[in-house]
């Protein structure tokens, strides 16, 4: 069996364990004692306070908020998903950034870790139940969501995001979200074509409508052997890193929206590579790295905008913010811009495969005597054309991209008119500009009225341009 010292405990637990000890005038290991055993319920005795920082022994009546030294308050809400165990080593991720942490688990999560080790490494008591009679005297769910500087769900499985998109109030997590009104992150986790759903999407939507913030999912292997896709939720770094800049503001708005130029407006953007397969372990490519495309869309989320961002295979984060929609194929692209839309402006910046493999193969493709396949392809849908000539739900503003090697503003002015877009921005990515996964970029904004040369300067520069021209055009109108 597994023993640990509380010389071993990290130097901040310690100071929060012998703050707590004095104040209930234990020792500092009779104070882990009485937390072991109310996290497992196993005490018998009333347990400890649930409230964030409160002193741990029973009042009677509510307890007063206690004023809190670390730098904020987190309530982790662990869902019940294969992903529950790396939320263990979240818990770890934020109190090393000063965060207090106090942990709800879902009935489902219980099924993958226990009470004891969340309640162990978030050094309180944890809440499994909503209809816990002496907990809810203590302290009640609607003070719990209320203390907290900022609610995680991680992980957010379909079915809580799904429960909580429409408001339901039917278990502690779903409960306390819905008294919280505050700032809420959730890292959902998933099997990828459940993510992929049209109703997981709604869902997404409706929460980011609601305020809510998203981190991640990732592409990876999923739990299921064999399984691969987005859905795995993000990385325990990532997520305390979402949730550290969002309670310290950030630099971006939070609940609150209605600040900034965009505020109030939708805005939809691709960004990155798709990707072709040819068999399950092989695909067709390209460069782009997606740079671009997501500080377009960091841009936009400063400017106040709600930001979709529909992103093909890339090594970039998504900005903390976003809704962002993961997706490998254009044709899934195309899928999912269409249930993304409609929208104020629709910003079409991936590198979209102009070709995909005709027959895919089922299996991996083998070598045979010498004698190479041949792969036919077949053209892929192009998104920007069919956003722009559709009736129901082209946006008053639709700007596509031009990378070229040559003739850069001729064959830009005629995609223009091919494409039927409003605006393109053209550029040079000749491979000695350094332009395709670099971080500087020197564009033409091609408009109907005319062409515009931008001197060189950073992604985020071009990007910043691009959004403030966007709001003041769709501030007057287009
Ligand atoms: O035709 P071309 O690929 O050069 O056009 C580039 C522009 O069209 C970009 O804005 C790109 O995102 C978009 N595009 C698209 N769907 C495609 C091909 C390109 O949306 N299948």
């Amino acid at each position: 069996m597994a023993s640990i010292t509380i010389r071993q405990l990290d130097e901040d637990l310690k100071k929060q364990l012998r703050l707590r000890a004095a104040r209930n005038g234990r020792s500092m290991e009779d104070e882990v004692r009485t937390i072991l055993r109310a996290a497992t319920g196993g005490d018998g005795s009333p347990s400890p306070a649930i409230a964030f920082g409160a002193p741990s022994k029973p009042t009677g009546r509510l307890a007063k908020p206690h004023p809190s030294s670390a730098a904020g308050r987190v309530l982790l809400i662990i869902g019940g998903g294969i992903a529950a165990y790396k939320s263990l080593d979240l818990i770890r991720r934020l109190k090393e950034r000063g965060l207090e942490v106090r942990c709800i688990l879902t009935a489902a999560a219980q099924r993958f870790i226990t009470p004891l080790s969340a309640g162990a490494l978030s050094g309180n008591a944890v809440i499994t139940d909503l209809f816990d009679a002496a907990r809810e005297a203590e302290i009640g769910h609607i003070r719990l969501a209320r203390e907290a500087d900022l609610i995680v769900v991680a992980p957010a499985t379909a079915d809580l995001i799904a429960r909580m998109a429409g408001g339901h109030a039917d278990d502690l997590a779903t409960a306390v979200v819905l008294a919280s009104g505050g700032p809420i992150l959730l890292a959902p986790a998933m099997n990828p074509t459940m993510w992929m759903r049209k109703a997981t999407s709604r869902n997404v939507a409706q929460l980011v409508a609601d305020g809510a913030r998203f981190v991640g999912p990732a592409e990876g292997e999923m739990a299921e052997a064999g399984e691969a896709g987005v859905g795995r939720m993000a990385e325990p770094l990532e997520i305390a890193g979402a949730a550290e800049s969002l309670i310290k503001g950030g630099t971006r708005p939070l609940v609150t929206r209605g600040t900034g130029p965009l505020a109030g407006k939708r805005i939809v953007i691709t960004s990155g590579p798709t990707h072709e397969p040819i068999d399950p372990v092989r695909y067709l490519a390209n460069r782009s790295s997606g740079k671009q495309g997501h500080a377009i869309a960091a841009a936009a989320l400063d400017a106040g905008a709600d930001v979709m961002l529909v992103s093909g295979p890339v090594n970039v984060p998504d900005p903390v913010g976003v809704t962002a929609i993961k997706v490998e194929t254009a044709q899934e692209m195309l899928d999912a811009v269409e249930l993304a839309l409609p929208a104020d402006c629709a910003i079409f910046a991936a590198a979209v495969a102009d070709w995909r493999i005709a027959a895919p193969s089922r299996e991996k493709m083998k070598k045979q005597n010498g004698k190479a396949p041949s792969l036919m392809l077949a053209e892929n849908p192009d998104i920007l054309a069919t956003v722009s000539r559709s009736r129901r739900k082209r946006p008053r503003l639709v700007i596509g991209f031009a990378a070229e090697t040559q003739n850069v503003i001729a064959n830009a002015r005629a995609k223009l008119e091919a494409k039927g877009c409003d605006w393109i921005v053209a550029n040079d990515v000749s491979p000695e500009t350094g332009i395709m996964g670099g971080d500087r970029n020197a564009v033409h904004l091609i408009t109907r009225s005319g062409i515009e040369s931008w001197p060189p300067q950073s992604k985020d520069e071009v990007a910043r341009a691009l959004i403030a021209r966007i709001g003041s055009t769709l501030d007057g109108g287009c």
